[in-house]
Order: C-alpha cells, then structure tokens, then sequence
C-alpha cells in the first residue's frame, strides 16, 4: 500500500475560501493533477480497491469525475461513461433530478451507456451530501447497471454522504 499517499495529496490540495459561493471552502485539486507521479498514484489508488470486481464500467460525474474517471477506468479496463449536467449530452438521455449543497441540479447519462448487467463503478473528487453520487447511482441501475460501489478522492464528513450511499461500498483516499 501507498501508505504517505494520502498526506501528499492534502499538502497538494488547495483550500480556496469562499469559492464558488460565500461559506464554502473549495478544495482545488489541480496542484495534484499537475504532479504526474503524485496524479499517477492517485489513479491506482481510486482503482485497487476495485480491482478483481470485473468491473464493466467506470461513471464519471463532470466535472472533476471526469479527470479521476476516465483514468481509473483504463486501470480496471472497464469503459468510461460521462455523467453530465443537463443539456450537455447529444443522444437520448435518461435525466435524474437532485437537490445539491449549493442549490438544485439534476444529471444526465445516455440510454446506452449502461447495458443490463453492466458492472458499475462511480468516481467522483468529493462525497459532500451525496445527493450527487446518489443520483448517478440511480441513473445507472435504473438503465439495468449493477451498482459495485463508489470511489472518491475524498470524502467529507464520511459518515453522513457515506451512509446514504451504503458505507460498505464507498471507498475513499482521503476523509476530511
Ligand atoms: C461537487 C463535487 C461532487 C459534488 C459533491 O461538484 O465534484 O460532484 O459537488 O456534492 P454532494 O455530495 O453534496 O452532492 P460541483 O457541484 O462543484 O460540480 P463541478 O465538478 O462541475 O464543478
């Protein structure tokens, strides 16, 4: 195991005031991501929990989950599928609806990006409320998907987010 792995991260984490509304503090994670090694071992540690599950495909919330999903699922070679806001994807889409920490969204997956039986795993940089992950849970099960788990950067305040999700499925490289 990459035991210092988690202080590196948090030394290269930014903690950005008041972004992107007053009272929020905001992680910026871009100082990790421009470390290629520091980036690199991130990737295999979102991944290796979940190595082994015959994991199909990877769901990467936008934005961020984009970055940590994409590459995780080249590591488990399982398939990406982009979960966005509304409006951004081009083919037929199913949408699901949510509340968020500031103010209500929704998102959307393709109705083909997850065939029945399809083995899921969900990446995203923060578990908050959870309401996020719990919406691309349901978008994945409900086009058929098989819901593995969740695997995040970091996770904040764990047990609330994490308990909504169902803690024993939901893995984390750093807990704030
Ligand atoms: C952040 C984060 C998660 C979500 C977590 O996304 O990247 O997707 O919030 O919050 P929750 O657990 O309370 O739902 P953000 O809304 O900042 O979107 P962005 O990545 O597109 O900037």
């Amino acid at each position: 195991a990459d035991i210092h792995l988690a202080d590196e991260v948090l030394a290269r984490l930014r903690d950005v005031p008041d972004f992107p509304r007053p009272g929020i503090v905001f992680k910026d994670i871009t100082p990790m991501l421009a470390d290629p090694i520091l980036f690199g071992r991130v990737i295999n540690a979102m991944s290796a929990p979940f190595r082994g599950q015959h994991i199909t495909k990877v769901v990467g919330v936008e934005a961020r989950g984009f970055i940590l999903g994409a590459p995780v699922a080249l590591a488990l070679n399982a398939g990406f599928v982009p979960a966005r806001k509304p409006g951004k994807l081009p083919h037929r889409t199913v949408i699901e609806r949510y509340s968020l920490e500031y103010g209500a969204d929704g998102l959307e997956m393709h109705q083909d990006a997850v065939l029945k039986g399809e083995r899921v795993l969900i990446v995203d940089d923060v578990l908050a409320t959870g309401g996020t992950a719990e919406a691309t849970a349901k978008l994945a099960t409900q086009l058929g998907g098989e819901l593995v788990g969740f695997s995040f950067l970091m996770v904040l305040g764990f047990l609330d987010g994490a308990k909504r999700l169902g803690a024993d499925r939901v893995r984390s490289l750093i807990t704030l």
